[in-house]
């Protein structure tokens, strides 16, 4: 049986039954992984032609640019079939584990939005954009961007309180310094890619903001010159934050542009930009041939943002985004 690995163009002989990342691997195949285990997404990849098996997908892929995608780490070969591995010079390969640390601090950086510092007992390998499930107790868990890098001494994460959430709250009312938060990750595909040399667009909702910090953070480390053209979207002006950190990018990293949009602003003062931040896009940038994007934030916005970039010529493949739907428990 055999695997056609594009755009490689290598030809595997396969027997019937291999797991596909196991096959890949054991043939030096660069391919990103994590989990292992169908949880992260990083190992996806394309069935361009027969098909594969999947044996359990546990967590929403979500990307929004889907088509016939599977994850290797849960799929068997059963027939003859070619498929195309992602971006083969940009590797993640972050192995996901299980990490113990301590509450170190949890700051007010808005009226709904607090800053919590985690402490990890050993240090967390990650790629700037990616996330953690972060076990507050049993029965509080929730996954949260890391707002930083993993050369970091502490992990930092900016958590909204969702109307009536569940974790949130807990996070709000409950949750003290000292307290113990086990760390599962890293996991998710948005994360920056650095062998890129053209435009990057950043959009943050909200919260999205802490992924878009690490990203924006990561490739002013890795020393990557590109334009950087960043979007916040805030509903408010009193739910804009982050500002001294963005600008003191800005300070060292001068092809970082900015525009903080409001979605309304009661006290018409003319220092925020008003209206959505796909509208803002829309009249900054004509066309996204040749850029990556990294969208962050609720579903909605990140669906709607990707539709735009899709329709202004961006390669679909280039939208990186792990929108934050709401878990199911
Ligand atoms: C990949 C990823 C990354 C994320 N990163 C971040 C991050 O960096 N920062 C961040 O703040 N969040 C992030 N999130 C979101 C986060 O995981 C939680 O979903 C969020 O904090 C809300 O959790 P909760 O338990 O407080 O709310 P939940 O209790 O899960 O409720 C979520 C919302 O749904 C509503 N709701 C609940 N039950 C019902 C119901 N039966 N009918 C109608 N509505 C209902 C609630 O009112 C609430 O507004 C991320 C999510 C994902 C998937
Ligand atoms: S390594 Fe396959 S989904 Fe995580």
């Amino acid at each position: 049986m055999e695997l056609v690995v594009h755009p490689l163009e290598r030809v595997l002989q396969v027997p019937t039954g291999a797991n596909l990342l196991e096959t890949l691997r054991a043939h030096d195949v660069p391919i990103s992984y994590s989990c292992m285990a169908g949880r992260c997404g990083t190992c996806r990849c394309k069935v361009v032609s027969g098909s594969v098996i999947e044996t359990g997908r546990e967590a929403k892929i979500t990307n929004p640019s889907e088509g016939d995608y599977v994850l290797a780490c849960t799929s068997v070969l059963t027939q003859s079939c070619a498929i195309e591995i992602p971006e083969p010079d940009e590797i993640v390969t972050h192995p996901a584990r299980i990490i113990k640390a301590l509450v170190t601090a949890i700051v007010d950086a808005t009226h709904d939005i607090k800053i919590v510092r985690l402490k990890p007992a050993k240090p967390l390998s990650f790629s700037p954009g990616q996330y953690a499930t972060l076990q507050f107790t049993p029965d509080h868990i929730r996954p949260y961007s890391m707002a930083g890098l993993c050369a970091d001494d502490e992990l930092e994460f900016h958590v909204r309180l969702a109307p009536d959430g569940r974790v949130s709250s807990y996070i709000f009312n409950q949750l003290k310094i000292g307290d113990a938060v086990r760390v599962s990750g890293p996991l998710g595909t948005a994360y920056l890619r650095t062998r890129h040399e053209g435009p990057m667009l950043c959009v943050a909702g909200g919260t999205g903001l802490a992924p878009i910090l690490a990203i924006v953070r990561g490739a002013i480390t890795a020393r990557m010159d590109n334009p950087i053209h960043l979007y916040f979207g805030a509903r408010s002006p009193q739910d804009i934050y982050g500002m001294a950190q963005l600008q003191s990018l800005q300070a060292v990293h001068p092809p970082l542009k900015m525009e903080v949009v409001v979605t309304t602003n009661e006290t018409l003062d003319s220092k925020h930009r008003v209206g959505l931040i796909t509208e803002a896009i829309a009249q900054d940038i004509q066309g996204f041939h040749g850029w990556r994007a990294y969208v962050c934030g609720a579903p909605p916005m990140v669906e709607a943002t990707a539709t735009l970039l899709k329709q202004r010529g961006i390669d679909e493949q280039r939208v990186y985004a792990d929108a934050f739907y709401a878990s199911s428990t």
